[in-house]
């Protein structure tokens, strides 16, 4: 799915997003972190940002929220558990509803791959991504690729390219099946130079699952099911969480899943030592990862929050004042 035909500073996918975006989305999140808080404020001054979510969320919808008003922005929520959606009006409607209430700029989630498309055409307002079902999760992979660049020694961060990720190999484990973090991270991290090693179980890692869409499969995205091998070759260990709202019937056995995939502090130091270790959140505790992993020197997971709050600023002034972001890029 390509994004051109939807307004500018819509960010729907990672796929067709060119480095010198990547590299000015960068460039502007760190700007924007260093301007004094009164600066900040006054960039999306008065500004309409819709938040309009249909599946549940804490880190990107609050940090989209708390990025907006850092900016300046009126900030307004709509879910679907409290609001016109569970009396059956469709996403087009609700999206005219609030174009009409003066929503600049709308940011969702949606249960449905392909549904911040939908939106953004029959607005034509610029659409942030928030997740869409299984599809993507672009912010989520532009903060976990500044996480990266911040925590793994000796990239060199000023120079956003082909190469600056290369020699880093990312593992991602889990329920890769249904995952739009796993998705968006294997388009986006390839194009700027690292591997992205697969690993999991067949039910939640199907052999073909690279055929599914995983686009740049030059051999920088590949499947290793036996997780310690994977470990061994990595620089980053990025766990996920199984999504059982999204498995429809299909059994897991979690003991067994445990014994196998679970990152934990005796297969931390056996096999990754020094391994970056990342989650998007929501984490389970006890399940695809170890408390004691969660909350050791290693873990960077708290930095992925603050980063997503960072890098959400720079894509709602890039959303919302294309002449803004181009004075916070240079
Ligand atoms: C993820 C999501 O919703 O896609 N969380 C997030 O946004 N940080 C992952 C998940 O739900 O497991």
């Amino acid at each position: 799915m390509k994004t051109s035909g939807y307004a500018a500073g819509s960010l729907l996918t990672v796929a067709d997003l060119p480095m010198d975006e990547v590299a000015a989305i960068l460039a502007a999140t760190e700007r924007i972190e260093r301007m004094a808080g009164a600066d900040r404020a006054r960039m999306l001054a008065g500004r309409r940002i819709a938040l309009l979510f249909y599946e549940s969320s804490t880190r990107t919808r609050t940090s989209f929220e708390l990025a907006a008003k850092s900016l300046g922005a009126i900030t307004t929520l709509v879910s679907d558990k409290s609001s016109s959606i569970e009396k059956g009006e469709s996403l087009k409607d609700t999206g005219l509803t609030l174009r009409a209430l003066g929503a600049e700029c709308i940011i969702l989630r949606h249960a449905n791959s392909g549904a911040p498309y939908l939106l953004a055409k029959a607005t034509g307002l610029p659409v942030l991504n928030a997740g869409d079902g299984m599809h993507e999760h672009p912010s989520q992979a532009l903060l976990d690729l500044r996480t990266i660049l911040t925590r793994v020694p000796g990239l060199n961060t000023r120079r956003i390219d082909a190469k600056t990720l290369a020699g880093v190999t990312v593992v991602i484990t889990g329920d890769i099946l249904h995952s739009r973090v796993a998705r968006s991270n294997a388009m986006l991290l390839p194009k700027l130079g690292a591997k992205v090693l697969l690993c999991g179980p067949k039910e939640l890692l199907p052999e073909d699952a690279l055929g599914l869409g995983f686009v740049g499969n030059t051999g920088s995205v590949e499947i290793e099911r036996d997780f310690d091998k994977a470990l061994k070759k990595a620089q980053v260990a990025m766990m996920l969480r199984i999504q059982r709202e999204r498995l429809a019937g299909l059994e897991l056995d979690v003991a067994d899943y445990i014994v196998r995939y679970q990152l934990n502090e005796e297969r931390l130091m056996g096999s990754a030592p020094d391994t970056v270790v990342m989650h998007p959140g929501p984490m389970i505790r006890g399940l695809e990862i170890a408390g004691e992993v969660a909350d050791a020197p290693n873990s960077a997971i708290e930095d992925q929050v603050r980063h997503g709050l960072a890098v959400r600023t720079a894509l709602l002034v890039r959303a919302l004042g294309l002449g803004g972001f181009e004075s916070v890029t240079s």
